[in-house]
């Protein structure tokens, strides 16, 4: 059998035996509780660990990951993490954290076949769809996965959101959601600017509301063309 596992396990004896050297009550303190004030929403892949590129402790960061730092609406785990870190953790900042040279954006601009997680990665295939004019206009294809790879992040900053979760903390408390890119080639965070505060950040129709105010939702016009039709005859 091939022991590598083992290397995980020598490691951690170190990792703990190197925190009680720096400080003896590390591990008593941590036992007491968390209180993070961040919830981070990154991707699974092995070189984007949340602590490690932030410089932060344990105990600082809610953390949930999947392929490609997706927010699905009817993701009942993501949904799950999130309430549990908005409404019980408090946390103060939610950020999704894409990065460049993501396997699943990449995975997402092609027509190969991968199993089932072309059914997940079918979301960045939307994004795509709804952006297509602009990243069509972008020939080189690393700078065209680079900025999908934004333009996703972007696109489930506003899903979070769109959240009833998310939505309901803003009825009576300040949070803030912001969307950043990783680069595995300079492991720097590149911050996208986008920061939702409330739900004036988002379009009228998905907004909740939660003291019986009424939401004014605007009237759009319809790009359709509507078709007039024969008024009935009244007698
Ligand atoms: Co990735």
């Amino acid at each position: 059998m091939n022991k590598s596992y083992q290397k995980l396990i020598r490691g951690n004896q170190i990792y703990s035996e190197t925190k009680v050297f720096q400080d003896p009550e590390y591990f008593k303190n941590l036992a007491k509780g968390q209180k993070p004030d961040y919830l981070w929403i990154g991707c699974s892949d092995s070189r984007v660990p949340a602590n490690e590129i932030t410089n932060t402790q344990s105990g600082e960061i809610f953390v949930h990951r999947n392929i490609a730092n997706l927010v699905v609406h009817t993701d009942t785990n993501l949904l799950s993490v999130l309430e549990y870190a908005v409404k019980y953790l408090e946390v103060k900042h939610i950020i999704v954290c894409g990065h460049y040279g993501c396997g699943g954006v990449l995975a997402s601009m092609t027509n190969t076949y991968h199993g089932f997680v072309d059914n997940w990665l079918r979301n960045i295939k939307d994004v795509y769809y709804k952006n297509e004019e602009e990243l069509m206009a972008i020939h080189n294809k690393n700078e065209r996965a680079n900025r999908l790879t934004e333009l996703n992040v972007l696109e489930q900053v506003r899903n979070l959101a769109k959240t009833t979760i998310v939505q309901e903390a803003w009825s009576h408390r300040e949070l803030h959601l912001h969307g950043w890119v990783y680069g595995l080639q300079d492991g720097l965070v590149k911050d996208l600017s986008v920061i939702h505060n409330g739900q004036q950040d988002i379009d009228s129709i998905y907004r909740f509301s939660f003291n019986g105010e009424k939401v004014k939702i605007p009237v759009k016009k319809s790009s359709v063309p509507v078709t007039k039709l024969p008024l009935k005859k009244t007698q």
